[in-house]
């Protein structure tokens, strides 16, 4: 089964603290806290992180199944993606793909070059993912995680030739508030399933 039709990708902000932390604890063995979200989310303009979620039905509501998040370099022409995870019941039905495409059309929109990642060299499940999407092996920081041992793996992906249904519907606010350019990176309509997105 592929994405639910009733799914939504929004930009999350700060009352998203409190599922962000909690889905990462689940997926990773360290996380930021609800109050550090709170914070890094909460930052605007000047957020050093931003992230993207897709929610899903869940009883009545929607919940949080699936974050990415990236830091934009704009002085560099670079996006960074820092995290990507999917809630272990929801794997394989294309929501970490769908995010990471549209981070990536996003930061094409805003005429940054490159997207850059780390991932660890024991995650086969990520680097099928970053594989798929296109992003090809630059470097090695060899034995970076000091408790597995692992390798850092440093891949990377350029963005020209991206989707334009995608690049533009990405919004980029062109006059925030403070005229930095680069704070508007949203998901073009967050209600929105995100096949339209
Ligand atoms: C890696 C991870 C984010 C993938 O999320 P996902 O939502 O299941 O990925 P998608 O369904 O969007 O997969 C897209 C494609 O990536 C590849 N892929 C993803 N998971 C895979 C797996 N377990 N085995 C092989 N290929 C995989 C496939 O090509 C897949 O396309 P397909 O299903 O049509 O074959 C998820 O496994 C996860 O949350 N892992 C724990 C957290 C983590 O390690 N994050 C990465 C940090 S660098």
């Amino acid at each position: 089964m592929r994405l639910p039709d009733e799914h939504s990708i929004e930009r999350l902000t700060r009352k998203d603290a409190e599922a962000l932390s909690s889905l990462e604890a689940e997926c990773f063995s360290t996380c930021f806290s609800p109050e550090q979200y709170a914070v890094i989310l909460d930052a605007g303009e000047n957020a050093p992180l931003r992230a993207f979620g897709l929610f899903g039905p869940d009883g009545g509501g929607k919940s949080l199944v699936a974050y990415v998040s990236f830091a934009l370099h704009p002085a560099a022409g670079e996006v960074e993606i820092y995290n990507i995870a999917t809630r272990a019941g929801h794997r394989r039905r294309g929501c970490a793909e769908e995010l990471l495409k549209l981070v990536l059309s996003a930061a094409a929109a805003l005429n940054l070059k490159k997207a850059l990642l780390e991932v660890r060299s024991g995650n086969a499940p990520a680097l099928a993912l970053y594989k798929a999407l296109g992003f090809t092996l630059t470097g090695r920081r060899k034995g970076y995680y000091a408790q597995s041992g692992e390798d850092a793996l440093l891949l990377e992906r350029a963005l020209c030739g991206l989707c334009p249904e995608r690049a533009t519907s990405a919004r980029f606010n062109p006059q925030p508030s403070t005229g930095n350019r680069m704070d508007a990176v949203s998901c073009a309509n967050s209600h929105r399933t995100a096949k339209e997105v």
